[in-house]
């Protein structure tokens, strides 16, 4: 039987987040239903932060309103604080994915808040999740390295997944903002989380600053993962990190994965055609190498 890995696609939340390009709210719905079109059905369709922090999702609750949903899509919110997880509650998200964050400066800057803070937050926070009777899942961001403080040692990512697992999070994401995981530190990691949290469902977000993202990918699937975020185009970045670019592109991954026997259930030329449209809306080039090769055979 082939294996199935499911691809979250981050694109209008991590990938519109940083992006020079602005979209309207009513672009955001129309690169939404392209990407359902691509086959997506699971989307971080937004974020309920502070608008001062990201202006460019101060409109996720008209997104929210406005999408479609006679369609299967779950749509994911994330959240960072209770204000932030009330108001994906209001917003009817689907699912909330909330962000703890293993290192010290890049907490403080990004949210107000140290590791063991954001585990706090989130034990505060996840009884109105599942009170609401909304999955929660978490994202650990910076687990791979904090721009400003250097390594982040495995024992505290280990410990904020054994919190987040005491909290009631189903599904956890180890977070590489910044783009500095190797694919050897992937699964060392992973191993590590393992033994803290043992039943958590493990996803991966990578970003591809320095061109490891898609090994750490393939890095990832052989540890065992299933699940991986990704942008279409490769767009985003984190506002508050220094240096950011985007996401591993959806349609790069879906080329790898495709191609390697796996299946994804995402059509890879109407991601490349996506990607295309994001050119065109955002006013740039997109980082992908799909959208620029195209696949293979043609
Ligand atoms: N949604 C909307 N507004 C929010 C909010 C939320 N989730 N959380 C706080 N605010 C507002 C407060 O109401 C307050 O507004 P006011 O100035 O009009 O009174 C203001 O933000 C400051 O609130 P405070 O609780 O003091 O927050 P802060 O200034 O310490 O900032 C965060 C903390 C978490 C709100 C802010 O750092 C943030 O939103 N960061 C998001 C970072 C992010 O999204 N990064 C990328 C994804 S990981
Ligand atoms: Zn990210």
């Amino acid at each position: 039987m082939t294996r199935r890995i499911d691809i979250v696609e981050v694109g209008p939340r991590d990938g519109l987040q940083n992006d020079p390009g602005n979209l309207s709210t009513s672009q955001k719905l129309e690169f939404i239903s392209r990407l359902e079109d691509c086959g997506a059905r699971r989307m971080e369709s937004g974020s309920f932060v502070s608008p001062k922090a990201v202006p460019k999702m101060a409109d996720s609750g008209d997104v929210f309103r406005s999408l479609d949903r006679s369609r299967p899509t779950r749509h994911i919110a994330l959240a960072l604080n209770e204000k932030g997880v009330r108001r994906a509650i209001d917003a009817k998200a689907d699912e909330i994915n909330f962000v703890l964050v293993a290192g010290e400066t890049f907490g403080k800057r990004n949210q107000g808040m140290s590791p063991s803070e954001s585990a706090d937050m989130l034990a505060q926070c996840a009884p109105l999740v599942h009170d609401a009777a909304i999955p929660l899942t978490a994202t650990i961001s910076v687990a791979f390295g904090d721009p400003f403080d250097g390594e982040v040692d495995p024992a505290v990512v280990a410990n904020l997944a054994a919190r987040a697992q005491r909290a009631g999070v189903g599904e956890l994401a180890l977070g590489d903002t910044i783009g500095v995981a190797t694919p050897w530190q992937v699964r060392s990691l992973i191993e590590r989380v393992l033994i803290e949290a043992p039943d958590v469902f493990l996803r991966m977000h990578f970003h591809d600053t320095r061109g490891a993202a898609l090994a750490n990918v393939a890095a990832a699937i052989d540890a065992g993962v299933d699940v991986i975020d990704a942008s279409c185009g490769g767009i985003g970045g984190c506002p508050f990190a220094p240096a950011a670019t985007g996401n591993v592109a959806t349609e790069d991954v879906v080329y790898m994965l495709e191609r390697g026997g796996y299946e994804t259930g995402l059509d890879l030329g109407k991601l490349i055609e996506t990607a295309k449209w994001l050119e065109t809306v955002l006013g740039h080039p997109v980082s992908s190498s799909l959208s620029r090769a195209g696949g293979f055979p043609a």
